[in-house]
């Protein structure tokens, strides 16, 4: 009786969910499936990022709803400043960087975009990640990468290897950024980049992280709650997953 009432309410373009078995904590963070009531859905009449969306799907693990943020802010810090670099660690198969490229190449931009990858998967798991023991998201390789960004933008460069530590030593010391995504599912490298990129980020420019709002990433939301009420930025926590940080001084 419960699979044809399902059953009966799917086809009529009805979604049932039991909002019991999807609330739940890990460690001391709480959770439950996020609907909200918001339906302004400007994605579907912006054709290049639908366009952009469909090349790279298969090439990611993030959502709609993230990519089109991705696409908007890149937007946005290009309106800012449209020289300073982007950098994104946690690359997979290219899949946001992608997103974010098509969208530097049709601002016309020529700002340095770089993306770091270990190509070996997760590095600096600990005890503040529930679900991570390291070598995760290791099925991915450069060329993999290559083949999607040459495509999509001139400007790019792919650094190899745990980042900050084997790879920073390749973008210019005194090189500025406007906009840094950071998916990397752990709280040690996610905080480690965030030490060596904060220096190096303009005022106005943004952190977003991929991994805030999920029950696998705890140690990212560790992360992020530690910077809240910081006096130099502002913590956002958008409903879609993502945390952003924007520096104000
Ligand atoms: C969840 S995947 C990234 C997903 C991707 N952004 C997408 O579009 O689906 C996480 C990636 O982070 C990489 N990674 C994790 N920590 C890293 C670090 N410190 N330096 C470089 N790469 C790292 C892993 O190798 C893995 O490919």
């Amino acid at each position: 009786m419960k699979k044809l009432l399902i059953k009966l309410f799917s086809k009529a373009g009805y979604q049932i969910i039991n909002k019991s078995k999807i609330n739940f904590s890990v460690s001391n963070f709480q959770y439950e499936l996020i609907t909200t009531y918001a339906n302004y859905a400007p994605w579907l009449q912006d054709a290049a990022f639908q366009n952009t969306y469909s090349r790279i799907k298969d090439n990611t693990l993030v959502d709609l709803y993230r990519c089109y943020e991705l696409w908007e802010l890149t937007g946005e810090i290009h309106a800012l400043n449209n020289s300073v670099s982007f950098l994104e660690v946690g690359v997979w198969k290219g899949g946001t960087a992608g997103i974010i490229s098509k969208r530097l190449a049709l601002l016309n931009s020529a700002a340095p975009f770089y993306l770091a990858d270990t190509f070996t998967g997760i590095v600096k798991a600990s005890e503040k990640d529930d679900f991570y023991n390291g070598g995760e998201h290791a099925d991915t390789t450069f060329e993999t990468v290559e083949t999607l960004m040459k495509d999509m933008y001139g400007n790019y460069k792919i650094l190899t290897g745990i980042f900050p530590n084997e790879t920073a030593h390749h973008i210019d010391h005194n090189e500025k950024f406007g906009l840094c995504h950071i998916d990397v599912d752990v709280y040690q490298s996610a905080k480690d980049i965030v030490d060596w990129i904060w220096d190096r980020l303009i005022i106005g420019g943004m952190i977003i992280f991929d991994d805030y709002g999920f029950h696998t990433t705890t140690g990212v939301t560790i992360y992020v709650n530690e910077m809240k009420n910081m006096s130099d930025r502002v913590v956002i926590y958008n409903l879609n997953g993502h945390a952003i940080i924007i520096k104000i001084k």
